[in-house]
Order: C-alpha cells, then sequence, then structure tokens
C-alpha cells in the first residue's frame, strides 16, 4: 500500500471514527476531546483526498535518495517503478496509479463517461486522490484483467508534501465549531451547516442550479401559495403517517429523491442514507450516479428495506439493457427513468468552481478539461434522443413497476398516465437544475389536480424540488401527490454528519408532518384532502426567518 494510501486510509478511518463517536449518547463529555482531534485530523486530511476536481496537480517531489532500486524475493509482486509509469503519459499509452496498483487506462480513454481529458491528466501519475471519490471502490474490477498491471514499487515513489489548501483549512475549521445534529431545529440550519463544512466542490455540485435559479427558488416559493383550511374538534392523540409506493410499505410519505455522488459529501456516501433509510422504513432511490457500488448499498440495507434503481437512458439500449437487467438482480423493486435531462442544464455555480480550479491547472500546464463543471462530466453518456417509444421498450425487458420522473406539464403527466400506463411520476424540474424558468412541481400538480383529478385519483403521482417543512408534505399531498421526495437536505445532512445528519432529516421531518397533520385534524394520510387547501393569490415575498 502506498503512503498516500496509507494516510488516505488512516485518514478515512479516523473521520469516520470521529464522525460516529462524536454525536453517540454513550460517550462522556471527557472523552470527547479525544474524538474532536481524530475527527479534525482526519477531516483534515480527508479534505486533500476529497480533492475530486481540483486540478491542481498533486504535489510530488523526487528526491534522488529515495529511486534506489527495490530488493525482491523471489514470491514478491512484480513491481513496476515509478519511472516506468511516468513514461505512459500520452493518450496512445496512459498509464495511472490507483491505490498502490498501476493501471493501463489507454482503452478507458474511448469510453469513460467523462471524456478521456479527466483521466489524461492524471497519466503516469498517482490519481488516487481524484478517482477514489468519484467512483464506486470495486468498478476497477471491471476492467479487463490486462489493463491491472501490478503494484507500483512504493520505494520508488516519491515522497508526498500534504499541502492543505485554503478551502481544506476553512473546512478544517468549520468543523471545530460543528455542533451535533440536534442542533439542526429544521432542514435549513441543516443547509447553513452545509455550506460551512462541505468542501467547495461538495457545495458547488450540490447546490448548483441552472441560469438565473428563478426556478430553484419558485420550487420552494410554490408552497408558499397555498395556506391551509385547518378543521378542529377531531381526536387526533392516534395518528398514521404509513403509505405505500407503488406497492412498497413506508412509515412516512416522503422517500429520499435518488442524487448523484453522495461521496463528495462523506466517505460511506449513499450508505449513510441507505442506513438512515432502513431505520426509518421509509424508501430511496439509488442514482445511477451513486458514488457507491450496488454490492456496498445492498450490503446496509435491511432485509425488509425496499430501494428504487434510478437510471438515465444509455446511448446504447443493450447496454440500458444490461443496467436493468443488473438493478433486477441486486434487487430493487422498482424503477425510475428520469427524463428532464436530455442535455445538463446550465450550472454556474459547479461551472465557476471548475474555472477557478481550471485556472490553476492553467497556469501550471495542466489544464486538458472544459470548465463545464461535474455535472457535465457525468452527463457525457446520456442519450439526448430518448423519447416515449422507449417507454414501451422498457416495459418489454422488465416487470420491475417504472417511474417517470421529470414530468413538468399535465400533457406529459396524460401521456404517461394514460398513453403509455407507467406505474407512477414524478413531478420534478430536477431540483431547478435543469431548465430555469420551469414550473415548479407544485404548480403542474395544482393545474393538474385542477385539469384532471381522475389521473390523480386513478395513478400514483410523486413530487419533489423545494420540499423543506412537513407542512410542504402535507401540500402536496392535500393536491393529491401520493408521496415527496427529498434531495438536497440529504445529501448536506451526509455532508455534515454522515449517516446521524440523513437520520435527523427523517426525524424533523416525521415530527413536523405529525404535528401538521394533528393541527390539520387528520389522523392518516388518506385524509390529507383538497378541501384543507386554498390558493392564495399574492406573492408570498421574502422569508422571514427569526
Ligand atoms: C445532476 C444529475 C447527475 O443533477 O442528476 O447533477
Amino acid at each position: 500500500m502506498s503512503l498516500a494510501s496509507r494516510v488516505v486510509k488512516q485518514a478515512v478511518r479516523e473521520w469516520r471514527h470521529g464522525c460516529r463517536s462524536l454525536h453517540s449518547k454513550t460517550i462522556a463529555p471527557a472523552q470527547r476531546r479525544p474524538v474532536l482531534a481524530a475527527l479534525v485530523s482526519g477531516g483534515v486530511v480527508l479534505g486533500v483526498y476529497a480533492g475530486y476536481t481540483s486540478l491542481s496537480p498533486v504535489q510530488l517531489d523526487t528526491p534522488a535518495s529515495r529511486k534506489k532500486k527495490t530488493k525482491q524475493s523471489p514470491n514478491a509482486p512484480k513491481y513496476i517503478s515509478y519511472e516506468e509509469v511516468q513514461k505512459h503519459n500520452t493518450p496512445e499509452s496512459c498509464w495511472v496509479i490507483i491505490d498502490g496498483q498501476v493501471y493501463d487506462a489507454t482503452s478507458v480513454l474511448r469510453w469513460h463517461p467523462a471524456g478521456p481529458n479527466v483521466i489524461l491528466k492524471h497519466s503516469g501519475q498517482d490519481a488516487t486522490k481524484a478517482f477514489v471519490p468519484a467512483h464506486p471502490p470495486n468498478i476497477l474490477s471491471h476492467l479487463p484483467p490486462e489493463a491491472h498491471l501490478g503494484p507500483v514499487d512504493p520505494e520508488t515513489m516519491p515522497k508526498e508534501r500534504v499541502e492543505l489548501t485554503p478551502d481544506e483549512i476553512r473546512v478544517a475549521e468549520a468543523r471545530k465549531a460543528l455542533p451535533p445534529p440536534s442542533a439542526a431545529l429544521n432542514l435549513y440550519d441543516i443547509e447553513q451547516f452545509a455550506e460551512k463544512v462541505m468542501t467547495a466542490t461538495a457545495w458547488a455540485y450540490y447546490r448548483s442550479t441552472a441560469d438565473d435559479e428563478n426556478t430553484y427558488w419558485e420550487n420552494s416559493d410554490a408552497y408558499r401559495r397555498f395556506w391551509f383550511r385547518p378543521r378542529v374538534l377531531r381526536k387526533i392523540s392516534h395518528i398514521s403517517t404509513a403509505t405505500t409506493m407503488v406497492g412498497l410499505p413506508t412509515s412516512l410519505p416522503i422517500y429520499i429523491s435518488p442524487s448523484a455522488l453522495a461521496r463528495l459529501g462523506h466517505p460511506d456516501g449513499e450508505m449513510n442514507m441507505v442506513r438512515a433509510a432502513g431505520e426509518a422504513g421509509i424508501t430511496q432511490g439509488i442514482s445511477h450516479h451513486a458514488s457507491c457500488s450496488t454490492e456496498e448499498i445492498m450490503s446496509v440495507k435491511s432485509s425488509q428495506q425496499d430501494l428504487m434503481y434510478q437510471m438515465y437512458m444509455p446511448k446504447d439500449r443493450n447496454a440500458a439493457k444490461d443496467l436493468i437487467k443488473k438493478a433486477e438482480r441486486a434487487g430493487y423493486k422498482a424503477l425510475i427513468l428520469t427524463v428532464d435531462t436530455a442535455v445538463t442544464g446550465k450550472r454556474e455555480l459547479d461551472m465557476r468552481l471548475k474555472q477557478s480550479s481550471m485556472n490553476v491547472a492553467v497556469a501550471t500546464g495542466k489544464a486538458t478539461v472544459d470548465g463545464l463543471g461535474i455535472a457535465h462530466s457525468i452527463g457525457f453518456a446520456k442519450d439526448p434522443d430518448v423519447c416515449w417509444d422507449d417507454i414501451p421498450w422498457i416495459r418489454s425487458v422488465t416487470r420491475l413497476p417504472l417511474i417517470i420522473k421529470g414530468i413538468q406539464s399535465v400533457e406529459d403527466a396524460e401521456l404517461a398516465l394514460d398513453k403509455y400506463k407507467v406505474d407512477a411520476i414524478v413531478l420534478s424540474n430536477h431540483g431547478g437544475r435543469q431548465l430555469d424558468y420551469a414550473p415548479a412541481p407544485l404548480t403542474v400538480l395544482h393545474e393538474l389536480h385542477e385539469r384532471r383529478p381522475d389521473l390523480l385519483r386513478k395513478h400514483e403521482v410523486y413530487i419533489d424540488g423545494g420540499i423543506r417543512r412537513g407542512t410542504d408534505v402535507l401540500k402536496a399531498l392535500c393536491l393529491g401527490a401520493r408521496a415527496v421526495g427529498l434531495g438536497r437536505p440529504f445529501l448536506y445532512a451526509n455532508g455534515v454528519w454522515g449517516e446521524e445528519g440523513c437520520r435527523r432529516v427523517i426525524q424533523i421531518l416525521r415530527e413536523e408532518i405529525e404535528t401538521g397533520m394533528r393541527l390539520l385534524g387528520v389522523t392518516s394520510v388518506d385524509q390529507l384532502t383538497p378541501d384543507l387547501i386554498r390558493y392564495v393569490d399574492r406573492d408570498p415575498g421574502p422569508r422571514r426567518r427569526s
């Protein structure tokens, strides 16, 4: 194992241990200091490790004294010297070191979803830091065996100078002042902590929205134009928040929306969300671009827990079929096809961060990539020509319930449900990350309720985007939604506290939903009906917060 990977692994262990122990109920205040120290020191080194999009080259020096010849016993693995690796730094022969092993990535240049340059800029070098946070750990086992060339000779590796960037120092400082999850009273508090303690890369990718953010803000403002018509003097001490989604039981009418790259926020990535969802008895969509492998995700799932698999349509339909079959075999219970991302929206926060990293890279002569940001990198392989005709094709290759995510008009809701008879739809504009001025999903739900209430009675319609309060969930259900998805709040909470943060999101929503139901005078989710809500046609104005 290389020094770099040992340092990184130790950091991850310390950070995980620190994250878990610091907030555990059993830890005595006197014991917290060493745990906090582990958390912070681990977090600092982890910050280096998590520099996924940093284009600045890994700081290396190669003292001549370290280039001595390594003695090998006859049974020792056949080491490859770092000098040899460095020679393979062209598109014709592109080698990289990942976690102490040398790989010939030349063939990967042709198909990598982020394009060849993202690999070429690490050619002939140790790519571990860039690789690990963005890929499931077992992905290298899918390479042809001949691409794995063997271990790099650790004696020949340059000594790494760990230089913290200003952002990593900022994160470490902010983490010192981070309170436990119970300090967050609502999802806005969690978002504020996230902005402070997550890396700039993770924050920019998760928070990023399209163009001028009109749709992003409208997504939540739309909820403020609906007010309740509560009923009183009803017995409300016993209530049930349970429902089902495509037949899958859920203890709350909420689910974790599929969202990419949870490992940018925390080394356990999506696994934290799966554990929290399993404990709470809610469902979760696992993203096509999850940063944990299917094996990792399934290994932390409880036996009763249901997961759905979200996919974008790959250009190659054979690859699409393989993906669907793999999801079936893995045990996913429903398939979500996302249809609002034929091309990737213009995400300026994500792009700006990439641009500023690029400036560093240009200055150091290492810039070979475009400055479009992470979303564009991972969106490379989607088929822009995915169309309605693909729906019967998907039906022909799987019996999994099919949910179409990204419906933004009544007409498309009618097509999906009336004509193509999908099992459910999600009214969604991708969290305001795609087309600016796309309507808020709640507005589309309202229109559906006015024009086609029969569709809402006969079919399952879910909604996501801008939901931050239990009352938002209740409003969506009053208008006919079956369940509500939340993405960013889980990514943020995962980035701040890992699994405990994800649990806190669910706990906050559970309390707000239960209180809201009682104060509305309902005891089960099927009693949340349109007569309990009305549209108020006025600009909600700026949010007031004390
Ligand atoms: C995004 C894609 C991956 O919004 O869903 O970044």
